[in-house]
């Protein structure tokens, strides 16, 4: 029997939570106000009573666009099209609802990635492009492969940067740096991370040249559970990208990390290809030392 899609409620996302991560079916097993900016849409593939395939997205009506946050289709009823059919029909209610982008991302050491990638590239979808690496090990590991960093430290020195820790700078970064992308100098993404719960003064950092003049920064967010410091953001002014600094940047927050709580202190570093030469050296010197590494991937389509 071929399955039956069809958009549901959240009260249908928990028999059917096996398909997603445990955060998503929580999330999307909650009912949204109607107020909110953010509109979630749930399909699922049922086989009789059963659930045998899940797509999760939210979508935003005022900006016309929407991400598929998990797609899943059970083991036994995978290539018999299901996870195409799926996919049409979540385009099909985004189209309905007037939304003109869908855009989704996932990480290469997917045991699913070949086959999410392929299922998009056969439904006309753009990509996958890389869009951030990702790489997390003890920050000991960082320190050992970073052997020059004293002397690319002492020539930013040198040369007038300054790091300070988010604690001890004294003037409003935040402020800066909501300006600094209002008005197109930062891309959006610098600021992820900026105001959630799990963000660190202590190694989030601002670099500046001299005492006062931002010219970057480095969020960095403490999840307690993991125990893993996360730096989801680093950002460098055009001019002063080709000199290393973020990359300083970086040595010096695992230097410090390594200081207050050892060489064993996990850290995650990201960056975007929205900066050739950090991503470089991630991928060159450092992926392969690391414990972990991966690549997150985009695929987009026009609706
Ligand atoms: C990715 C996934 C949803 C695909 O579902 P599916 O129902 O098997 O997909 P379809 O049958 O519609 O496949 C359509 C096309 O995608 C490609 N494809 C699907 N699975 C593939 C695989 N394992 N390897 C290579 N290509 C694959 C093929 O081109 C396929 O067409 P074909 O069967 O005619 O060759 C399913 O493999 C899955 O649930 N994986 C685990 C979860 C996951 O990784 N999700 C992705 C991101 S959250």
């Amino acid at each position: 029997m071929t399955p039956v899609i069809r958009a549901v409620q959240a009260d249908a996302i928990a028999p059917a939570a096996h398909l997603t991560f445990p955060t998503l079916a929580t999330f999307f097993s909650q009912a949204t106000p109607a107020e909110a900016p953010t509109v979630p849409l749930r399909i699922a593939a049922y086989d009789g009573a059963t659930p045998v395939g899940l797509a999760l997205a939210l979508y935003r009506k005022d900006r016309r666009q929407a991400e598929l946050l998990s797609l899943a289709v059970d083991k036994a009823f995978r290539r018999r099209g299901v996870g195409t059919s799926i996919l049409q029909s979540v385009e099909h209610h985004l189209r309905t609802d007037n939304i003109s982008e869908i855009s989704a991302r996932f990480s290469d050491a997917m045991p699913g990635a070949s086959a999410f990638g392929a299922l998009t590239g056969g439904a006309g979808w753009n990509g996958p492009v890389p869009e951030r690496m990702r790489i997390m090990g003890p920050v000991g590991n960082a320190l050992e492969v970073f052997r020059d960093r004293d002397k690319l430290l002492t020539r930013a020195s040198r040369d007038g940067l300054v790091l300070a820790s988010w604690r001890d700078f004294p003037h409003d970064a935040r402020g800066h740096i909501l300006q600094e992308i209002a008005e197109g100098r930062a891309p959006g993404w610098s600021s992820a991370g900026l105001f959630s719960d799990t963000f660190d003064p202590d190694f989030s950092m601002v670099l500046t040249k001299g005492a006062n003049t931002i010219v970057g920064w480095v969020i960095c967010q403490f999840h307690a559970k993991p125990r893993r410091w996360s730096f989801p953001v680093g950002w460098i002014d055009h001019e002063y990208q080709k000199r290393g600094w973020l990359l300083v940047a970086y040595a010096d927050g695992a230097r410090r990390l390594g200081e207050r709580f050892g060489p064993d202190a996990v850290a995650v570093f990201e960056s975007t290809m929205g900066l050739p030469l950090m991503w470089r050296v991630l991928e060159d010197r450092f992926a392969p030392h690391a414990q972990v590494a991966d690549r997150i991937l985009r695929v987009d389509t026009q609706l």
